[in-house]
């Protein structure tokens, strides 16, 4: 695991936006895992920047997103599709068809879960970005999610609803369930960038970085990954 340890989250996001730049630059028809939520915003910003500029395209780029929330419409403003297209798709020039995002849309959604499972088994991601939970969950696999879970449906932890309630009106509007990829999937993926910022994530890279491998912490997976680059603002560095 290469730990890089930054100034603060605009720095952070020109890094990972600079790495995922390279990646596409290096194989224009790459094939890129994608992570929604805060840490990301400011990365898909600068990616927008570098496609005004001409310096990248996302023409034959492919995308995966890790999640997906249940009960709410792609129109939603909390859906993840909402916010894919709003902070980097409809500013890019990507092929829709190229954009894969957990469909929650028909009513068999063991059906949409194994849809899109068989959809990540038949490509590689080169590029899988990930942002990290306060309980060091990654995609949606909350602790004690088996390392060798596939895609699944799943029962979101009060603790995760409640982290993202700001975005809702009430925590009765925030989903209980989601699609995720699951952690075998994300570990498939031949190299991960993870990016974590702000004085609330302190206590998660202490555990991330100085805890044993264990399902009750999620992201320790990563340890075991060959080519992992973990981003660290120092807000989130300063308990370390
Ligand atoms: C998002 C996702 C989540 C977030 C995590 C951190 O697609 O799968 O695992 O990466 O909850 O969220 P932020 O970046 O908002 O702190």
């Amino acid at each position: 695991m290469q730990i890089i340890i930054v100034k603060d989250y605009a720095t952070m996001s020109e890094l990972a936006a600079q790495i995922i730049a390279d990646t596409i630059k290096a194989n224009p028809h790459c094939t890129l895992g994608l992570a929604t939520g805060s840490s990301p915003i400011g990365t898909y910003q600068n990616l927008v920047k570098a496609v005004e500029n001409k310096e990248i395209s996302f023409k034959d780029v492919k995308t995966y997103n890790l999640d997906e929330y249940c009960g709410i419409s792609q129109s939603h403003p909390q859906s993840y599709y909402y916010f894919m297209h709003d902070n980097l798709f409809n500013h890019v020039d990507i092929d829709e068809n190229n954009v894969h995002i957990p469909s929650v849309s028909s009513t068999n959604l063991e059906e949409d879960c194994k849809k899109y499972n068989d959809m990540l088994n038949s490509t590689t991601i080169d590029l899988q970005l990930l942002g990290i939970g306060g309980n060091g969950h990654i995609g949606f696999n909350e602790p004690g999610t088996p390392f060798n879970q596939e895609t699944f449906i799943v029962k979101l932890t009060e603790k995760t609803r409640q982290d993202n309630k700001r975005f809702f009106n009430s925590i009765d509007e925030v989903p209980t369930h989601a699609i995720t990829m699951g952690i075998s999937n994300i570990m498939k993926a031949k190299k991960i960038l993870m990016l974590i910022s702000g004085k609330n994530k302190a206590d998660t890279v202490v555990r991330l970085l100085k805890e044993e491998v264990d399902p009750e912490f999620p992201a320790s997976i990563l340890h075991k990954h060959p080519d992992v680059t973990v981003i660290i603002d120092q807000d989130a560095y300063s308990k370390m």
